[in-house]
């Protein structure tokens, strides 16, 4: 049976619990903008899927995607390695710091959480300790996988089904809008400390910088560097989850970097190949792979996938990084991120507007309620700018590409639809 776009045999992702509920069909893509069927044109407030960090049709991009399919589209991981994977796993080791020298590819931020808290488990075993507790965040997002998701302690992920291994979630201690004192900065380390201490010992600690899908939640600077020297003083290993916030998106090329510490084990997807093509990473220290390879018991890497670290998806990568530093698009993050958070704090000040936060290109409007936040993300569209609205938080997260007259226009359209609403 056929199907028409009212009679669709598509099942999308999340539905219809997240779902922002509307019939749009994006057919086209062009820098920092998208078209849809209808022909109108809107400014892209989500990056595609959070992840199109250079914008849209690339030509460097595309040029280097077509050359890799030439020369070579992928081949058995396990048979031969290629240049652009051997590439790109040598940059990455350049710009992490410290001892974050051992990359594995994949293709998914979800595969990433997978393999990360994996190989955190079984380096324990591979020195002899018995752990497997992990803490993570209530509000975290890791992703989608049977294991992914029993990390998230959020509505839409909750299941009946049992975690694989001890998981402790920490709460907020106060609402997103009064996380960025220093006293809400006390309580949240306070409590992390109560995690590590409660319970047998932890085998790892697994946070993301800026709490994405959990409420766009900024945590309160210094943080990290607090919960780095928790997991020193507790053996725990420190994963951090840069899928959303890595390369860029907060202003610095990871989110980590706002606090200068070097974590034992960092995940990466999304902004990583531009969103032009499905890839992921997890880097480690050198000391924890090492514990892989040890004589006389090989433990191996117990994990792979068949397209995992694809040629052609790392081709692209490897141009996604040239081009963040021939364009600067960390220092544009930074910059055109401070504007937009400017000129849409000034919403505050409106009836439906309950806090306006962000770190780099990455901008969260709280409304009054959910309601309140799905008319105004409607409005948007209808203004002609893409936000996304999860539970009564509207995020907007442009390309890094992101022009001074892009970032006007955002504020004033997005600024117009809430008044448009609150009329
Ligand atoms: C912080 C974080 N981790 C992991 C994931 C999962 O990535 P994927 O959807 O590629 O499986 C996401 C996706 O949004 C994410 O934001």
């Amino acid at each position: 049976m056929h199907s028409s776009p009212s009679t669709s045999s598509l099942w999308r992702p999340w539905t219809p619990i997240t779902q922002q509920a509307n019939s749009m069909r994006i057919v086209e893509a062009r820098g920092n903008r998208v078209r849809d069927a209808d022909g109108n044109w809107y400014l892209d407030g989500v990056s595609g899927v959070l992840n199109a960090s250079c914008g849209h049709g690339h030509p460097r991009l595309i040029e280097a995607a077509s050359r890799q399919f030439r020369q070579l589209v992928h081949y058995d991981p396990m048979v031969s390695s290629h240049d652009p994977a051997e590439t790109l796993t040598a940059r990455l080791a350049e710009i992490l710091p410290g001892e974050l020298n051992e990359t594995v590819l994949l293709n998914s931020g979800s595969e990433a959480t997978e393999a990360a808290v994996r190989i955190a488990l079984q380096y324990w075993r591979n020195i002899g300790e018995d752990r497997n507790r992990v803490i993570t965040f209530e509000a975290a997002y890791h992703g989608t996988t049977y294991l992914a998701q029993q990390l998230s302690g959020l509505p839409f992920t909750v299941s009946e089904w049992v975690p694989p291994f001890p998981i402790d979630h920490v709460a907020l201690p106060a609402a997103a809008r009064a996380m960025r004192t220093e006293e809400s900065a006390d309580a949240l380390v306070a409590r992390f400390a109560r995690a590590l201490e409660a319970g047998p010992p932890a085998a790892a600690v697994m946070v993301e910088p800026l709490l994405g899908l959990g409420g766009c939640v900024v945590l309160p600077a210094g943080f990290l560097a607090r919960l780095r020297t928790l997991c020193d003083q507790h053996g725990a290993l420190l994963i951090l989850d840069e899928v959303f916030c890595g390369f860029g998106r907060t202003g610095r090329m990871f989110g980590f970097d706002h606090d200068g510490i070097t974590p034992d084990i960092v995940t990466m997807s999304k902004g990583i190949s531009g969103g032009y093509l499905p890839l992921a990473a997890v880097t480690v220290t050198s000391s924890i792979k090492e514990t892989f390879v040890r004589e006389p018991v090989v433990q191996g890497l117990r994990y792979g996938h068949t397209t995992g670290g694809h040629a052609v998806a790392a081709a692209v990568a490897n141009t996604v990084l040239d081009i963040m530093a021939d364009e600067k698009l960390v220092e544009n993050s930074a910059t055109q991120g401070a504007a937009l958070l400017d000129g849409l704090r000034k919403l505050e000040s409106s009836p439906l507007i309950t806090d306006v936060r962000g770190l780099g290109l990455v901008v969260a409007v709280e409304t009054d309620s959910p309601e309140s936040g799905a008319a105004i993300t409607a409005a948007a569209v209808e203004a002609g700018v893409m936000t996304r609205h999860e539970r009564g938080v509207i995020r907007i997260a442009p390309p890094l590409t992101l022009t001074a007259d892009d970032t006007a226009e955002a504020i004033e359209k997005f600024g117009g639809a809430v008044d448009a609403v609150a009329s």
